[in-house]
C-alpha cells in the first residue's frame, strides 16, 4: 500500500508538503503541488485519514519502546513501525529506555495508565511479571529483536546465528586463518546467538581459545576497546567478526590508529546493515539484517492482535543477508 512517504521520496519533497497539498493548507508553490499530485496518480495514492490530517478521527495509539536510540539500528526500525501504524490510523509513542529496567517499568506503568493498545517492546531487561501485567490489563505485547523469553508474545527477529556463521564463513573464504570475535552484551540475546554461531564455526580449529573472543558495549567504544586487547591478547588475528555495525567501526578505528591495513592485514565484517557502513573507507562488510521489515512485521502483528485478528502468538524469525564491501576485499 503506497504511503504519504512514498508519495513524498518519488516526488522528491517533505512528507508535511504532501500533506500540505492534500489539505490546501499552507503554502505549495504551483510547480511542486502539480509534481505531487502527478505522482499520487501515478502511484495510486489512497489518503489514510491520517495523511489527510483528518480532524475528529479517533486515532488509536501503541508504543514502541526501544533500548538506545542513539544506535542508527533502532531509528531505522523505529521508522518502520510509524510507517506501518499511521497506514492503519495508529499514533506512536517513542520511549527510549537505555537499557534500564527502572526508565523501562515507569514508561510501561504510563502506558497502562493511558490504556495504550499495544506494545512492541527492544528490551534484554524488562522483566517477565510487568509483561504478564500488561497482558492482564488485555494489552497485547510483541517483542522486537530481543526475546528474553517466549513469554506468551509474539516475536519478530533475525536470523542471529546464522547470521553469524555466514559471517565468519565469508572471512574464512577470503583467506582469514585466525579470526576473533567482538561480542555485543552477552545478556543481549542477539549478542548471545551471534557468539554462539561464531563459536561453532571455529572452535574446531587449533588456534582457537576464549582469548580470541572479547567482549564490548554495542557502540563504537566498546569496538575500539575490544579490538585493542585482542591486538594485545592475539596480534596474529588477520579477521574480525563484530556482533554489531557500531563495534565493527570502532574496531576499524582502533586498527587504522595502530596503522594496520584493513582488509590487507585485518578484515572485518559487522552485523546490522545499517546505512553508515557504507559510508565509511573502507566500507564495511556486514550482516544485513532486515530492520525495515523486521519493523513493520511487528507492528502489523500488534494491530493485528488488538483487532483480534491474530489470537495465537508466532514467532517470526526473518533473513539476514551478507553485504559485502571491501573492509574484507583482500
Ligand atoms: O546494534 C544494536 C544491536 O542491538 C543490533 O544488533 C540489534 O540486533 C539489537 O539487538
Amino acid at each position: 500500500m503506497t504511503t504519504i512517504r512514498d508519495v513524498a521520496k518519488m516526488a522528491g519533497v517533505s512528507v508535511a508538503t504532501v500533506s500540505r497539498v492534500l489539505n490546501k493548507n499552507g503554502y505549495v508553490n504551483k510547480d511542486t503541488e502539480n509534481t505531487v499530485m502527478q505522482t499520487m496518480k501515478e502511484l495510486n495514492f489512497e489518503p489514510s485519514p491520517v495523511a489527510r490530517g483528518l480532524a475528529g478521527k479517533t486515532m488509536k495509539t501503541i508504543s514502541l519502546i526501544l533500548p538506545d536510540i542513539s544506535n542508527p539500528f533502532f531509528p531505522e526500525l523505529a521508522r518502520a513501525v510509524e510507517d506501518i501504524a499511521q497506514q492503519h490510523q495508529f499514533n506512536v509513542f517513542l520511549c527510549n529506555s537505555d537499557n534500564l529496567e527502572k526508565k523501562e517499568k515507569s514508561y510501561i506503568d504510563v502506558m497502562q495508565k493511558k490504556s495504550i493498545d499495544g506494545l512492541i517492546i527492544v528490551s534484554n531487561t524488562v522483566e517477565e511479571e510487568t509483561i504478564k501485567k500488561l497482558q492482564s490489563s488485555k494489552i497485547p505485547v510483541v517483542l522486537l529483536d530481543r526475546p528474553f523469553t517466549n513469554n506468551n508474545c509474539s516475536i519478530v527477529r533475525a536470523q542471529n546465528t546464522e547470521g553469524a556463521q555466514v559471517a565468519v564463513k565469508h572471512l574464512l573464504d577470503v583467506g582469514c586463518k585466525k579470526i576473533a570475535h567482538i561480542s555485543g552484551p552477552k545478556i543481549v540475546n542477539p549478542a548471545h546467538e551471534r557468539l554462539i554461531g561464531y563459536t561453532e564455526m571455529v572452535s574446531h580449529f587449533d588456534w582457537f581459545n576464549d582469548s580470541f573472543i572479547e567482549e564490548g558495549g554495542f557502540d563504537i567504544k566498546g569496538g575500539r576497546e575490544a579490538m585493542k586487547r585482542l591486538l594485545i591478547s592475539n596480534p596474529d588475528i588477520d579477521g574480525v567478526f563484530a556482533g554489531n555495525d557500531l563495534m565493527a567501526l570502532g574496531a576499524l578505528k582502533e586498527l587504522l590508529h595502530m596503522g594496520i591495513k584493513v582488509p590487507e592485514q585485518v578484515a572485518i565484517c559487522g552485523f546490522d546493515g545499517i546505512q553508515l557502513t557504507e559510508y565509511t573507507e573502507p566500507g564495511i562488510t556486514t550482516i544485513a539484517q532486515p530492520i525495515y521489515e523486521m519493523g513493520a512485521l511487528a507492528t502489523d502483528v500488534l494491530i493485528q492482535k488488538i483487532k483480534r485478528e491474530l489470537n495465537e502468538n508466532k514467532t517470526f524469525e526473518l533473513p539476514v543477508k551478507l553485504i559485502i564491501r571491501k573492509s574484507t576485499k583482500k
